[in-house]
Formats: C-alpha cells, sequence, structure tokens
C-alpha cells in the first residue's frame, strides 16, 4: 500500500477484538516511532507509558469512567494502550540532559558548538517561558507530534488504533503516580484489532473537500 492507500484505509477503531495481540516485532518497531518521534528543538519533553497486560490497561481504563465510559472497552481489549504524557515544566536540567545526550551522540565538534546549542534553545525555551507564557501547550504540541506518528506508522503495519481524548486527567495522573515524577497525561492510544462491534471498519471516511483544506502557491 502506498501513503494514500494507508492514511485512506485506517480508522478510528471503536471495537477492538480481545483475542488478537500485537506481535512482539511489530510492538519493539511501533515502540521506535515514539522513541525516535520529532519535537522542536529536539525537546522531547514526554514520556510514553505502554500497557499491555489485563492489569495494565485496567488502570489505564479507570479513566474512563462516567462521561467517557464509552471509551472503555476500547482500552480494555486492545493489544497494545499507550499514554502520552507531557512534562508539566521544562527547566533548565531538562535542556542539559538533551544536551548532554546530543553530545554524547557526537552532535557537537567541540564544547564550544555544544554552548552555543544550550544558548540558542534556551531562548526559545525561554520564549515559551516568560514572553508566550505557553510552555505546557508547547510541549503538548510536541507529544501530539509523537501521537500522529505512531498513528500512521501502526496503519503501515496494519494495526488498528483509535486516539483517545476522552478520559480523565487527574485520575490517571493520579493512578499511575505521573505528577509526582512531574509528567501529565494528554493522550491515550489504543492499538490492535478491530473487532466484530467496529461499527466505524464499515462506515465510509469523511473529510471536507480537498480544495477547502489545502491551497497550493
Ligand atoms: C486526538 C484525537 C482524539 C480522539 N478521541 C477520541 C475518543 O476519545 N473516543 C473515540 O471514540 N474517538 C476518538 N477520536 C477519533 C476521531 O473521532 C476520529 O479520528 C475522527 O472522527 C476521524 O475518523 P477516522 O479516524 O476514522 O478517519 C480521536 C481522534 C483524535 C485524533
Amino acid at each position: 500500500m502506498n501513503l494514500s492507500q494507508i492514511i485512506q484505509n485506517r480508522h478510528a477503531t471503536k471495537a477492538f477484538d480481545p483475542t488478537k495481540k500485537i506481535p512482539e516485532d511489530v510492538v519493539a518497531e511501533l515502540e521506535t516511532l515514539l522513541h525516535f518521534s520529532p519535537s522542536s528543538i529536539n525537546s522531547q519533553p514526554w514520556h510514553f507509558v505502554i500497557a499491555s497486560t489485563a492489569e495494565g490497561k485496567a488502570r489505564v481504563a479507570k479513566a474512563t469512567q462516567g462521561i467517557s465510559a464509552y471509551n472503555e472497552p476500547k482500552i480494555l481489549n486492545a493489544s497494545h494502550v499507550v499514554v502520552f504524557c507531557a512534562r508539566q515544566n521544562f527547566d533548565d536540567a531538562h535542556l542539559s540532559a538533551v544536551i548532554d545526550q546530543e553530545e554524547k551522540d557526537g552532535r557537537f565538534s567541540g564544547t564550544e558548538a555544544k554552548e552555543g546549542q544550550y544558548k540558542g534553545r534556551g531562548y526559545y525555551v525561554n520564549m515559551h517561558r516568560f514572553d508566550r507564557k505557553d510552555t505546557q501547550h508547547w510541549m503538548e504540541k510536541q507529544v501530539y507530534i509523537a501521537l500522529g506518528t505512531l498513528m500512521l506508522g501502526a496503519a503501515a503495519r496494519n494495526v488498528d488504533t483509535c486516539a483517545i481524548e476522552g478520559f480523565d486527567a487527574r485520575t490517571l495522573d493520579e493512578e499511575l503516580g505521573l505528577r509526582a515524577k512531574g509528567l501529565t497525561s494528554v493522550v491515550i492510544l489504543a492499538l490492535g484489532y478491530s473487532g466484530a462491534d467496529d461499527f466505524n471498519a464499515k462506515l465510509p471516511k469523511s473529510r471536507l473537500p480537498e480544495q477547502t483544506v489545502i491551497s497550493r502557491l
């Protein structure tokens, strides 16, 4: 399948087959997509919690009570569930951790280059921190890049997914102890294989007309 076919073939999976598990080698590939997802200034302001056991998924599903109860079976019956988390703040220690890692990975010719990068990236971090005051929003945008990367990659490997924003972040943060680790949950992705009750698998895809959403100069 080419990319046009892959994106049009995928759909938000409304019911997963609880008997089907994603093979381990495919899981490993999908995890690599999370690990190597790009982010502004290579900030990587994220953490991904992956639940694959019944117990792990039940813990995540605790956040889908009440108004979002319709999402509970998706989480319980999916093969794997990823909780996409953002950091709570972007401090100097995190920026240093990123730059130190880049040094270890051989991206700087010397100390001067490393220091230049620290200063340059610090400019953007401070712009979001002090001028725009949108650090949380900025970090969450990066998290959504990882979500899109994983969704498309999963579709390419014939793995069905459903992104889930319908959950209670406070409950999930508490259940997974995220806030104590400086993290907060942003969005969930359920992955697995479409089940018999997946009504959306049979519905035609609907998008606004191409000319409405794409202009060419
Ligand atoms: C960020 C995001 C959050 C979503 N949250 C939910 C959700 O909580 N529950 C659900 O059933 N579908 C959810 N969806 C699925 C969308 O409704 C679906 O992707 C959209 O209607 C387009 O349909 P398609 O994915 O089948 O092409 C979400 C999708 C995205 C991208």
